[in-house]
């Protein structure tokens, strides 16, 4: 490919003898081939470098100067060019992409859409950094008879619709997203009941507080601290016997309205 362009181009001369890039020549394909002419002594003012014979074939170019790998990068710069292109392009349109999907109703909304990839996975890692840093160590009151009664209570009129009875699984609970855990049933292979393995500190984080974007309520607003403490000490007692009174309000044979209700905030 020959030459479409042959530039006379003026050079400003720094100071004599020293070596100035100039465009040669501009090829159809669009490189740029560059040469240095080396100022003559005694022209530092101004010159014009006419050039008048230069020919870029295709594939072929000029005689390479260190001016011209310079600017032509010699691919490698030209590829981190693109590939900084690329990124840029990329996080500018990642906020486009992702707003689409909302808009046009693509995440999953209904309970029998599929999960997020990573979703439980996304939440849950936040939420056990969270539990372990703000959960109480030890709880301020003893797994005693009356709390033990007093925590089966709070768990038969606020809890066991969303996590069922000792032997009896709520109707809805796994058609729910997450699903609520029932908390009176074994673990598969070991002697775990519900969340008998956590520490009660870690229940009174989750009843307090609630744990977002499921099903799961925060009580501390409806429960006061004693109450959330009874039923957090029931449920990690609930691989071990249990007083009479307790296990039947959690088998749900003592209905709510039987026995005075574990009503709100006192
Ligand atoms: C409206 C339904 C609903 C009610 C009512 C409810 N929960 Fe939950 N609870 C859930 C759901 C759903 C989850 C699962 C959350 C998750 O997967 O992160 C849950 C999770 C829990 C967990 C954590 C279980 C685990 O495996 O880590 C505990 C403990 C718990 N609830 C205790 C209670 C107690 C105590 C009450 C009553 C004071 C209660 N919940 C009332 C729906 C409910």
């Amino acid at each position: 490919m020959d030459c479409t362009e042959v530039r006379r181009r003026p050079v400003l001369a720094a100071a004599a003898g020293n070596s100035v890039p100039i465009l040669l020549c501009l090829c159809r394909q669009g490189q740029q081939y560059v040469q240095s002419v080396t100022i003559p002594e005694g022209r530092s003012g101004s010159m014009v470098a006419v050039i008048t014979e230069i020919i870029c074939k295709s594939g072929t170019k000029s005689p390479a100067t260190p001016e011209q790998d310079r600017m032509e990068g010699n691919g490698g710069a030209k590829t981190v060019v693109r590939i900084a292109f690329g990124v840029i392009l990329g996080l500018a349109l990642a906020p486009v992409a992702l707003l689409a999907w909302f808009s046009l109703g693509h995440p999953p909304v209904a309970v029998a859409d599929p999960p997020l990839p990573l979703e439980r996975w996304i939440t849950h890692i936040p939420l056990s950094v969270r539990i372990g840093r703000e959960m109480p160590g030890s709880a301020v009151i003893q797994a005693d008879e009356k709390n033990l009664v007093a925590g089966a209570q709070i768990y038969r009129d606020r809890c066991a619709a969303c996590h069922g009875f000792h032997g009896k699984p709520s109707a809805f609970a796994a058609h729910m997203v997450p699903a609520a855990p029932p908390l009176w049933e074994k673990h598969a292979n070991s002697a775990v009941v519900g969340v008998s393995d956590d520490p009660p500190g870690e229940t009174f984080w989750k009843v307090a507080n609630g744990i977002r974007l499921t099903g799961m309520p925060a009580f501390k607003d409806t429960l006061s601290e004693t109450q959330i403490w009874q039923v957090s000490l029931l449920l990690a007692n609930a691989d071990k016997p249990l007083p009479p009174a307790a296990l039947q309000m959690v088998r749900g044979e003592q209905p709510a309205e039987a026995a005075p209700a574990a009503s709100g905030k006192p």
